[in-house]
């Protein structure tokens, strides 16, 4: 019986799931993420231009994609200071998805997509090959053992994105996390015939004279807070191997 229901309603199958519906949503940044027009796109709506998120440009453009983008901070400012190519921002908060929206719509900035969505679900959103320049600033680190099984990076997810990075595209990510930055280089490494570690770093602004003074996009605000707290940020700069 259980199991028929859950047929019957695909927003219980599994996010990763294919036929995974999400569900309808209370909050009320839910029916005004469905108002804006032209690039946020929610739920499955992030799914139907698999393929397509470069068709429209007359110029051969690059495709840059963040997840877990919060509220635009770093997207926005990569995309006003590139013109010429295409920046997506994912994140799964309806409002934090509503303000980059708010800020780009501010700065009239037109090569930017928003997509409120589970980062799970990118091998939906995006084609075989398709992104050039991926980003994964913060990411939750799950410390305990008991949710390391939650943790976005591991062996399996590296394969996945391989998938949907170019061959040469790269794969940025930065951590405050050293737990999970091992974590994430063993997984690395278990994927060497896919991934090259171009650069690697331990303590990224070791050096600056005052890395409380660097701002978007060289910094994330997450990474705002952990600089005035001192601590060391992780880098890992991978190039998707062919
Ligand atoms: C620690 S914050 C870092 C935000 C930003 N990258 C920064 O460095 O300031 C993690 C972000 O990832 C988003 N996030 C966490 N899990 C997610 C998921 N499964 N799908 C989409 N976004 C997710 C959160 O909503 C949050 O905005």
């Amino acid at each position: 019986m259980r199991d028929t229901l859950r047929v019957k309603n695909p927003s219980h199958l599994p996010i990763q799931h294919p036929d995974y519906r999400y569900p309808g949503s209370l909050n009320p940044y839910w029916t005004k993420l469905k108002q804006t027009q032209g690039w946020v796109y929610s739920d499955n709506e992030t799914e139907t231009r698999r393929g397509l998120w470069k068709s429209g440009h007359s110029t051969p453009s690059q495709l840059h994609v963040e997840i877990g983008c919060n509220a635009g901070h770093v997207i926005v400012e990569l995309a006003h200071r590139e013109p010429g190519n295409h920046f997506i921002g994912i994140d799964w908060k309806f409002k934090a998805i509503h303000r980059a929206f708010e800020k780009a719509q501010k700065r009239g900035i037109q090569n930017l997509s928003l997509l409120r969505a589970h980062a799970e679900r990118i091998p939906f959103m995006f084609a075989d090959g398709e992104i050039d320049h991926l980003y994964l600033f913060f990411p939750d680190p799950w410390a305990k053992k008991s949710q390391w099984k939650n943790r976005f990076i591991n062996r399996e997810s590296l394969k996945l994105i391989a998938q949907l990075v170019r061959v040469g595209g790269i794969f940025e990510i930065k951590t405050d996390h050293p737990g999970y930055f091992e974590w994430m280089e063993e997984s690395v490494a278990a994927n060497s015939e896919l991934w090259k570690v171009r650069s690697r770093s331990t303590d990224l602004h070791l050096g600056h004279p005052n890395p409380t003074t660097l701002t978007f996009p060289e910094v994330t605000c997450f990474e705002r807070l952990f600089i005035k707290d001192g601590l060391p940020i992780h880098r890992l700069e991978l190039e998707r191997l062919g």
